[in-house]
């Protein structure tokens, strides 16, 4: 995370004093962006860098799915489960992946491929259901669907 400070100290510049808890979901983003995931060791020095109690980061990362604390394989797939995409089948989503790619949500396949994971409210209720592919937005999926999109993954 080191290496990220000098970007951290321009985003601080745009905050006034006092306000280093602003600071906190933008800096959990680009460490994301830059690893691919939030490491225990950044967290600690988030809270050394910007002064804020450990808790402040702690609530940030278990509100918001899009935080990831373990890093994923190439292809991320996060099914919505919420209440829009359950009526329309999301479970259903689920298990067939889970199947098809041998592993439970919240596991990644043996070669590192892919990542089967499930998320709240994506947003796009209207679209039901939804999954996410490394933040590109499939919607009105169906098994089908899903066999396609999996076929087009390398
Ligand atoms: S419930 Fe799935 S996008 Fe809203």
């Amino acid at each position: 995370m080191k290496h990220l400070l000098p970007e951290f100290e321009k985003m601080k510049e745009r905050y006034p004093a006092g306000f280093e808890s602003s600071l906190v979901l933008p800096c959990l983003r680009r460490i994301q962006e830059d690893r691919g995931y939030i490491a225990e060791t950044d967290i600690d020095g988030l809270v050394e860098y910007l002064g804020v109690p450990r808790i402040q980061i702690e609530e940030v990362l278990s509100f918001y799915t899009q935080y990831r604390r373990q890093p994923v394989g190439r292809w991320h797939l996060e099914v919505c489960r919420n209440v829009s995409c359950s009526m329309r089948g999301a479970e259903r989503l689920i298990d067939h992946l889970s199947n098809k790619l041998g592993v439970k949500p919240g596991e990644t396949t043996p070669d590192g491929r892919f990542t089967l994971g499930t998320a709240e409210c994506l947003g796009s209720c209207g679209t039901a259901p939804v999954i996410v592919v490394n933040n590109t937005y499939h919607e009105n999926m169906s098994l089908e669907k899903i066999d396609q999109l999996l076929g087009g993954l390398e």
